[in-house]
């Protein structure tokens, strides 16, 4: 070997020592993130390729035996080398002698790396999807404490309609269990094995895929070889989920910054910042952090889809870039949700507040309109009598004095009064924010009962999401298990 550690290693020698490009072309630190993860691809590789006959048993024993003394050594103590592929093949003959060699074997580190990518990402959706879970039963738990509870509801961020928090709680409940069940789908599409599709158009050796795709507790394998070795569609996929997951919680989190301007909720403290200069302040960093973190995802979404773009069959270097930013914004997006889950769970919200805050801005006007609807009026002329009253009607006036003005109005549109049609009562009712919440009991309505329907759907969905995630890491801790027990029979 020479004296230059850049041509040391197993597969170059000193053929392309990298020059002034060697950092450039290097994804030895980023590797990090598929240490393990290429440590069980090389194990399930061997103990596949003995059964097969293609290794001898004695050599594949050594070959194992020299991984776990790498593995104890760590990532920083791999030899250098363009990426930890190379340098665990180095290290392996360093410790094995050239029968060391034999690991690469029938395989490509286009494949390889592949599989080692597919392997770790599974491990960061999961958390993602535990994430999601933990967040959804922060927000049902809350919810089912306050069904009852009047806020108002806006559109264009002006009042429009109460409703209870609860109901705006479900809001953000249903759109994250549809971000789990795309983390999911995504999960099931990454859970595949390319490994066996060697650089890209197979190998004449007699590779059991089935077997390795076993062994590392796949779901399956990617069977055309191009398509396993060069596809990346999964890291969009799983970018894209996280990228709309962030947007959902982008979406929760201004609610509460803006929220907690108007007084509605008040953070805990544990989710607080506070001023370097101005002490009486209380500052939601967390969801704030929590908003940008959205921005980030979408980068990175997208960042993935145009390097994607356009690249011709089968592997080009450009995909080594693809994939260390999807690991870091599946940490930064779980994250994110982890915070958005304690923050709901630990704030205080402010029920007088709320309450005064559901009637202002004549937030009712759309109850009142229907209640003249249903008393036989088109909705066209009732939305007119309101539209009218509203002119008039004040924040802070009593039933009996906004029902006064409802009254004036009608009698300038229809000619007549009001309650020819509805009893004074009634509307005096609609015009009560409370009442009002109540009277909208259509499915998945704010009215407490349909809220409380909700609340039970949403929590058996919750359960069976909670089992599918069992499900699935049970079934790599079985390969994990089964992958050790095979390699202890060689070593
Ligand atoms: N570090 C490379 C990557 O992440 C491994 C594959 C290298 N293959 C190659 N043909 N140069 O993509």
């Amino acid at each position: 070997m020479s004296d230059d550690p850049a041509a040391d290693t197993a597969i170059r020698r000193d053929r392309f020592s990298g020059g002034p490009a060697r950092e450039f072309l290097s994804s030895l630190d980023a590797d990090a993130a598929i240490f393990e993860a290429d440590l069980a691809v090389d194990r399930a590789h061997v103990v596949m390729l003995a059964e097969q006959g293609i290794v001898e048993e004695e050599v594949a024993g050594e070959i194992l035996a020299a991984l776990a003394d790498i593995e104890d050594a760590g990532h920083g103590a791999l030899p250098d080398g363009e990426d930890v592929h190379e340098a665990i093949e180095t290290a392996v003959i360093d410790r094995v002698g050239a029968d060391g060699g034999k690991m690469h074997t029938a395989r490509s580190r286009n494949d390889e790396v592949a599989t080692c990518i597919r392997y770790r990402l599974r491990e960061d959706v999961l958390a993602a999807v535990e994430a999601t879970i933990t967040l959804r039963g922060a927000l049902q738990e809350v919810a089912a404490a306050h069904t009852e509870t009047v806020m108002p509801g806006y559109t264009h961020l002006q009042p429009a309609q109460p409703t209870t928090l609860a109901h705006y709680l479900l809001s953000y409940e249903g759109a994250v269990a549809r971000d789990t069940e795309r983390l999911l789908d995504a999960y099931a599409r990454v859970n595949r094995s390319p490994l066996g599709a060697a650089a890209f158009a197979g190998t004449p050796f007699d590779v059991d895929r089935e077997r390795t795709a076993e062994l590392l507790g796949f779901g399956g394998t990617v069977r055309n070889s191009m398509d396993a070795s060069a596809g990346r569609d999964f890291l969009a996929e799983t970018a894209n989920a996280l990228a709309t997951l962030a947007t959902t919680l982008s979406g929760l989190a201004e609610d509460l910054i803006i929220f907690a301007n108007k007084g509605y909720v008040e953070l805990s403290n544990d989710y607080s910042s506070t001023s370097s200069i101005m002490p009486q302040k209380k500052n939601p960093d967390t969801l704030e952090l929590t908003r940008g973190v959205a921005g980030d995802a979408v980068g990175e979404a997208t960042g993935t889809l145009t390097l994607l773009k356009g690249l011709p069959r089968a592997y080009n270097r450009d995909l080594q870039r693809a994939h260390p930013g999807v690991f870091e914004i599946a940490d930064d997006v779980r994250e994110a949700t982890e915070i958005a889950a304690g923050a709901v769970a630990t704030a205080d919200w402010n029920e007088g507040t709320l309450a005064t805050a559901a009637g202002e801005g004549f937030s009712t006007a759309t109850g009142v309109a229907d209640l003249l609807a249903m008393a036989g009026l088109p909705f066209r002329t009732a939305h007119e009598v309101v539209a009218d009253a509203a002119e008039a009607i004040a924040d802070g006036d009593d039933p009996e004095t906004a029902a006064a003005k409802v009254d004036e109005a009608a009698r300038g549109v229809l000619g007549e009064s009001l309650f020819e049609y509805v009893s004074r009562a009634d509307v005096e009712q609609a015009l009560d924010p409370a009442e009002s919440v109540a009277s909208r009991d259509s499915a998945g309505g704010p009215a407490p009962e349909a809220v409380r329907e909700e609340l039970s759907t949403a929590d058996a969905a919750l359960v069976a999401d909670e089992t599918t995630l069992e499900e699935a890491r049970a079934s790599l801790a079985t390969a994990e298990e089964t992958l050790a027990a095979e390699v202890a029979d060689y070593v």
